[in-house]
């Protein structure tokens, strides 16, 4: 399969998340492309307007060839992706990009801090940990967003709390009547946990200044640069390390990203990207 080539993909449910966010779920009309990690990447094509990068939200034990994106309407790209309907389709590449190295987190604690739409790549991480039963420690998820309506997978979330596998706090910046939650940044809840650093691997995604204060947060609870990673977003274009759009310092993030651990992050967020 040619990884410049978009396969058809049609869509087969949308779950409205938020005003502007939504959730499809995309059925191979005819080819399946590979198989996916948590943390990876497509790029989705709508047809006539344009190609944009956008996470991978799904649950990676469904590796049965259908894809889910979780997309927010931003721009032109996004918003045809966001506004197609039932039965419409759209194009895809991929998987692209490393992933949030699950595999090497066996028998460890998880911290899970997501911003914002940031939860949408990070909920295969939570699925699979729900899914594993025993395989990690203490699995600890920190939701943020701006209000109540903005969050995303509520419904979810509600049976993630229920279902007690995980640690659940969730947090928003402006509260609306009948909110029981917290108030406040992620970084709030993420300093309140308690954190054995030695057996603590943190998984964070959002804007990237809240990614910084998250990990200066659990840096300072002695947990390692080497165990925070992140995802950084940068303009993807050709999604195979050849155009140099989405190139950070020596990283090209289509390829090197867009996870990569706090240890290598750190230095390069502090350089403007070419
Ligand atoms: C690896 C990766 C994963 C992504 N995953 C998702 C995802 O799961 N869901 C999703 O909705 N989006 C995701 N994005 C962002 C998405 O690619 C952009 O929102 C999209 O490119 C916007 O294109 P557009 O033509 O609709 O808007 P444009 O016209 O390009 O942009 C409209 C506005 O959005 C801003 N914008 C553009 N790109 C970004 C960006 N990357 N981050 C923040 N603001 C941006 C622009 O500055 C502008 O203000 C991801 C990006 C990357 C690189
Ligand atoms: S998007 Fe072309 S090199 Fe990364």
């Amino acid at each position: 399969m040619n990884a410049n080539f978009p396969v058809a993909y049609r869509v087969t449910h949308r779950i409205q998340q938020t005003t502007d966010t939504v959730t499809l779920r995309l059925r191979p009309v005819d080819a399946t492309l590979p198989p996916f990690l948590p943390g990876q990447f497509m790029m989705l094509y709508a047809f006539g307007v344009g190609e944009v990068a956008i996470s991978i939200s799904g649950d990676p034990n469904d590796q049965d060839g259908t894809l889910e994106h979780t997309i927010r309407a931003v721009g032109p790209v996004s918003r045809a992706l966001h506004d197609t309907l039932l039965g419409g389709v759209i194009g895809v590449r991929g998987p692209f990009g490393t992933d949030w190295g699950l595999e090497t987190t066996a028998g460890r604690d998880l911290i899970i801090v997501a911003g914002g739409l940031g939860l949408a790549p990070l909920r295969p991480v939570v699925l699979a940990a729900m899914a594993a039963g025993n395989h990690f420690g203490r699995v600890s998820l920190v939701t943020g967003a701006r209000t109540p309506s903005d969050m995303l997978f509520r419904d979810e979330q509600e049976k993630w709390m229920a279902d007690g596998a995980l640690e659940v706090h969730q947090t928003v910046d402006r509260p609306t009547a009948g909110w029981r939650g917290r108030v406040g940044f992620v970084t709030e809840p993420t300093a309140h946990l308690a954190v054995a650093p030695d057996r603590t691997t943190a998984f964070l995604c959002g804007p990237e200044p809240m990614m910084r204060f998250c990990a200066e947060t659990l840096l300072r609870k002695s947990v390692s640069a080497d165990d925070i990673r992140m995802s950084l977003e940068r303009n993807m274009q050709c999604g195979t390390g050849l155009c140099g759009h989405c190139q950070l310092g020596p990283l090209l993030l289509c390829r090197d990203g867009p996870i990569v651990d706090y240890a290598t992050a750190d230095p390069l967020l502090t350089v403007r990207e070419l």
